[in-house]
């Protein structure tokens, strides 16, 4: 007879709290969603950078997490036409490694960007977004909403853009792959699993919620499932997702009206 396998014990915390546990291992533990988001994001990262100004522009990242995409934003190929990047997280832990992992790059960096901050913001608080970080030209934020609210963050985006005009780079779990568990990691010292606060939302439903916000879509949303080949990038973690969609993303523009 197959021995039970051992059972795992699940803590449900808040979002600050889930992310300070998990800033010592969020680049480590193989989690297949942030794999997903890096073999997808190249082509919407240079899509979303095409439509910013060609000089000057100024890009605001909701959710920065350890900086796994701040970093791509101050190579010198992505930032030929950035001028500053402000980042802001929730998790003062997240923001440390982020900050760390940037410096490393912008230290004699020969690309152009004059200013980079890293800010404690939390979305949900109702407070103003740090004045360094408004005015942007374009807000990166991937594998964020998930936490958050439609509505706050959409409001929240448009607090940190332009008044007129302006762009969103928007990635997040797909509604298959959230219907099925939600972001979490294994603690190492404690053996517990922990999650948080998650929301499950389909593309349609963000779209939506977009639109009636003053948000249009540049193009097409588009959403990625994992695929056999991919278990060679994802590991065995992947496996169980075979032919389940975990992403999606898309370009946003601000267009205002409704919601001003
Ligand atoms: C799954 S991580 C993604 C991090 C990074 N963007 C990436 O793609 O690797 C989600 C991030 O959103 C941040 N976050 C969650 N809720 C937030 C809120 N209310 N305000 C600001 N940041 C928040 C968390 O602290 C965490 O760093």
């Amino acid at each position: 007879m197959e021995s039970p396998k051992p059972t795992r014990q699940i803590t449900s915390v808040g979002t600050v709290e889930l992310y300070n546990r998990w800033a010592k291992v969020y680049d480590t533990d193989g989690n297949i969603l942030q794999t997903t988001d890096d073999l997808c994001l190249p082509p919407l990262l240079t899509h979303f950078l095409s439509l910013l100004p060609s000089r000057n522009a100024k890009i605001t990242e909701l959710g920065c997490g350890t900086g796994r995409n701040t970093a791509k934003l101050l190579l010198p190929l992505s930032s030929t036409n950035i001028s500053s990047v402000q980042a802001l997280d929730l998790s003062l832990s997240m923001l440390d490694i982020a900050r760390q992992r940037c410096s490393v790059i912008t230290t004699g960096s020969t690309a152009p960007i004059l200013s980079t901050g890293f800010h404690v913001f939390d979305a949900l608080s109702g407070a103003g977004p740090p004045v360094e970080a408004c005015g942007a030209e374009g807000v990166l934020s991937t594998l964020v909403l998930e936490h958050l609210p439609l509505i706050v963050f959409f409001e929240s985006v448009k607090k940190l853009l332009k008044k007129e005009g302006g762009y969103l780079l928007v990635t997040n779990m797909h509604e298959e792959m959230g219907r099925r568990g939600q972001a979490g990691f294994v603690d190492v010292e404690s053996g517990e699993k922990v999650r948080g606060v998650s929301f499950v939302y389909s593309i349609e439903e963000v779209v939506e919620e977009g639109r009636k916000l003053g948000f249009e879509v540049v193009g097409e949303v588009g959403e990625r499932a994992v695929a056999e080949e991919d278990l060679e990038v994802l590991g065995d973690r992947g496996r169980k997702w075979v032919g389940c969609k975990v992403w999606f993303g898309g370009v946003f523009r601000y267009v205002g009206g409704k919601g001003e």
